[in-house]
């Protein structure tokens, strides 16, 4: 049975004068991949953020696994398990495919018993299995981040979350910046993800990705939660509405 995972109940943020999260409820299940939805500047990014403990909100509560984070800096709500994928993706460009999985917790070794250096093999191996597990082929981890393309660096970014236990799985616009293919591919690893138990939380623009993989669609609107319903009840239509406001729409 699905329980709640991730709970936000009120949740303010304000950026000065401008109010960025009106008292914002929302959840996810376990098991359940939620899309959030709105027009640029609606509040989704900055939700997000206080979720994974980048922004603190000045009201409200939220909790992961029953526990209270919104105190918790972006390390400790890793470390609970919410990885959050962005845009601009975290990794590092000039090191290969084991090291970035392992990006900031290297695997050391000792040479003679006595040099500590990164035991690159291991992490390559380690990789290597995360891969699999997601059904992704790089031909090479040795490759440099720099040489591959936005979906494998997408496909690194995810390996690396699965790799370390995420509970969660958070992704701002994953398939913005990446051709036809690569987005299918993208759109295949939150499936993969869901299929191992882990819920995601995708902010994307592109309607078609949402109608296919999503469970639930969360609309927000100048900084509210508009809409809340279940996949198998939205049409793009619906949708729409209450992203450009279905008052108006009757104007
Ligand atoms: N760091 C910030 N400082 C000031 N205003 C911000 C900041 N981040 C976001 N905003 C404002 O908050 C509102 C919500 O932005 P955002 O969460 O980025 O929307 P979305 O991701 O839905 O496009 C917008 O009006 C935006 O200009
Ligand atoms: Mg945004």
């Amino acid at each position: 049975m699905a329980e709640t995972i991730l709970k936000c109940v009120g949740v303010s943020k304000f950026f000065g004068g401008l109010t960025a999260l009106d008292q914002v409820d929302f959840e996810v299940n376990t098991g359940e991949v939620v899309a959030l939805l709105g027009d640029n500047g609606a509040g989704k990014s900055t939700l997000i953020k206080c979720i994974s403990g980048v922004y603190k909100p000045e009201q409200g509560k939220i909790t992961f696994t029953g526990k209270d984070i919104v105190h918790s800096t972006p390390a400790e709500v890793r470390d609970e398990g919410i990885e959050t994928i962005y845009q601009d993706l975290a990794l590092a460009e000039n090191l290969d495919v084991g090291a970035n999985v392992f990006l900031g917790k290297e695997r050391m070794k000792k040479v003679f018993g006595l040099f500590p250096v990164t035991d690159d093999e291991y992490m390559r191996q380690e990789a290597t299995k995360v891969l699999d597990r997601l059904d992704i082929h790089i031909p090479s981890l040795k490759q440099k981040l720099v040489n591959l393309s936005g979906g494998q660096r997408q496909a690194v970014a995810i390996a690396r979350a699965l790799y370390w236990n995420a509970k969660l799985v958070i992704m701002d616009e994953p398939t913005a910046a990446l051709g036809v293919p690569e987005q299918r591919k993208v759109l295949a690893l939150v499936r993969s993800l869901r299929e191992q138990g882990i819920p995601v939380i995708l902010i994307s623009h592109t309607m078609q990705d949402v109608m296919e993989v999503a469970d639930r669609i969360v609309v927000m609107r100048r900084g509210k939660v508009a809409a809340n319903m279940m996949r198998r009840d939205a049409t793009v239509d619906l949708i729409v509405k209450h992203i450009i406001g279905a008052s108006e729409v009757n104007e």
